[in-house]
């Protein structure tokens, strides 16, 4: 009976235009300024290798876990879960699998709105020529200066959660879909076009050997835990974005390939902005292992050095902010569906809502790089010394609640579900797809993230 349930809130026209949205989620700040870093800061391609086998092992049946639970329950996480658990006769507390998704969604969103925001500014700053010819010098003055001035944060912080907040409100069929149709076919384009440019860099073969040579002699325990979450964030697993868009995907489309393609096209983008980036960095000179700033700050100084470079950055950026802005999408539809289903509100007031408590939130990102830069709320607390207030948002959001979340949905779709209706859903009957499934979700799954989860509190508590 869960599997001719009918979707309250509508269906994507085709199976197409889910694993465009599904693509659009899971490609974001995530491939594009986390992984090239990453992969900068964990050694290049034996991070990349681990990686790659977590999207396979982790990523795709998570991914496939939740595009199930999403499509059977075909209502928010937290409505989701409680039909679910109900019709498996098990505790309706499954619902605060759900309740925690929202939490994260919040949480991720609100500083996910203030990056992207930077995102845009840099749109402008590199198109008006701000960095032709930079020096080191003017290109960290350009980014210092952003981020001291909250007024100014504030306002790109405003104008992209304004920005995704008209798409989730107008719905799934009028925003999303035809968002989706003309932003993810673009960002492939402008991918590309970077790529090309990079090609002609004189360095392409060592960005190459970077990427894809592996150095095992740098592969720790720390780098591979780093590579199953950072597949784990980019997937946009964990917290119900992706079992929401499931919830509107038609029956009779095939999970498991969809799942397949999304991660395909996810780790193609991923490796596709390394392929595009370290070759510019290199004929630069700079070194790799730049941090969370080496988008914001390397970037320019090449583009600033490049012929064309005005013309290539501000490509660059608006691949960014077209990227990130189809990933905050997802992330406020869980809230807005929720408030929608459980609170009766009216979809546009709904996002209303949710999209005034995230800008609030985003508020302390906001100031956490200026007014509070010094401020260490959980100073008292083992392991949070260091952290400022965008560090305790972001690791309570993606640190804690995204690997738990992750751990609970595999738990919940391998343990308590019955076999019969995984089985349904997914349309593999007892096939050895579906045993390899079975067996990753039970055992490999809640392994490895557990195993995430437990060395990233680990060394939260340690540092
Ligand atoms: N996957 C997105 C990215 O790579 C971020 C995201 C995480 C989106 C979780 C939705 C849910 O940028």
């Amino acid at each position: 009976m869960g599997a001719r349930r009918v979707s309250v809130h509508g269906e994507w026209s085709s199976r197409l235009a889910f694993v465009l949205a599904a693509t659009g989620s899971a490609v974001g700040l995530g491939n594009i300024w986390k992984f090239p870093y990453m992969a900068g800061e964990n050694g290049g391609g034996a991070f990349v290798l681990v990686y790659l086998l977590c999207v396979a092992c982790v990523g795709v049946p998570v991914m496939m876990a939740e595009v199930l639970l999403g499509r059977r329950g075909r209502r928010n996480p937290l409505e989701t879960m409680a039909t679910l658990a109900r019709e498996e006769g098990r505790s309706a507390h499954w619902r605060w699998l759900g309740g925690m998704g929202i939490v994260a969604a919040f949480l991720i969103l609100s500083f996910y709105s203030v990056i992207a925001g930077w995102t845009l500014a840099y749109v402008f700053r590199t198109a008006g020529g701000v960095f032709d010819g930079a020096t080191a010098t003017t290109v960290n003055r350009v980014f210092a200066a952003l981020v001291a001035d909250p007024e100014r944060l504030l306002a790109w912080h405003t104008i992209f959660m304004g920005m995704t907040m008209i798409v989730v409100a107008r719905g799934v069929r009028g925003g999303l879909e035809r968002a989706v149709r003309f932003l993810m076919p673009a960002l492939f384009v402008l991918l590309i076009v970077l790529v090309g440019y990079a090609l002609n860099s004189g360095r392409f073969d060592e960005g190459l050997r970077f990427l894809f040579a592996p150095d095992f002699g740098r592969l720790t325990a720390a780098v591979v835990l780093a590579a199953v979450g950072q597949a784990f964030f980019s997937l946009s697993l964990g917290m119900g974005a992706i079992m929401i868009y499931g919830s509107y995907l038609p029956h009779g489309a095939s999970i498991a390939r969809t799942s397949m393609t999304v991660a395909a096209a996810d780790t193609a983008v991923a490796l596709l902005a390394g392929l595009a980036i370290f070759p510019i960095l290199f004929a630069e000179g700079l070194h790799p292992d730049q941090g969370p700033s080496l988008i914001f700050k390397a970037l320019p100084l090449a583009f600033g050095h490049m012929p064309g470079g005005a013309f290539f950055g501000t490509l660059f950026f608006v691949l960014l902010v077209f990227a990130a802005w189809t990933s905050a999408i997802s992330l406020l539809e869980p809230p807005v569906t929720w408030l929608v289903e459980n609170r009766g509100m009216s979809r546009v007031r709904a996002t209303v809502w949710a999209g005034v408590v995230t800008w609030l939130l985003g508020l302390c990102t906001v100031f956490s790089f200026n007014l509070w830069s010094g401020w260490r709320p959980l100073a008292a607390v083992p392991g949070f010394a260091a952290k400022g207030v965008f560090d305790i948002i972001d690791f309570f959001g993606s640190d804690v609640l995204l690997p738990l979340g992750g751990l609970l949905i595999s738990v919940f779709a391998g343990w308590v579900m019955a076999r019969a209706s995984s089985a349904e859903e997914l349309g593999l009957g007892e096939s050895p797809g579906y045993r390899v499934w079975r067996f990753l979700v039970r055992y490999v799954t809640p392994a490895g993230i557990g195993a995430v989860f437990l060395f990233r509190l680990k060394d939260a508590l340690a540092s």
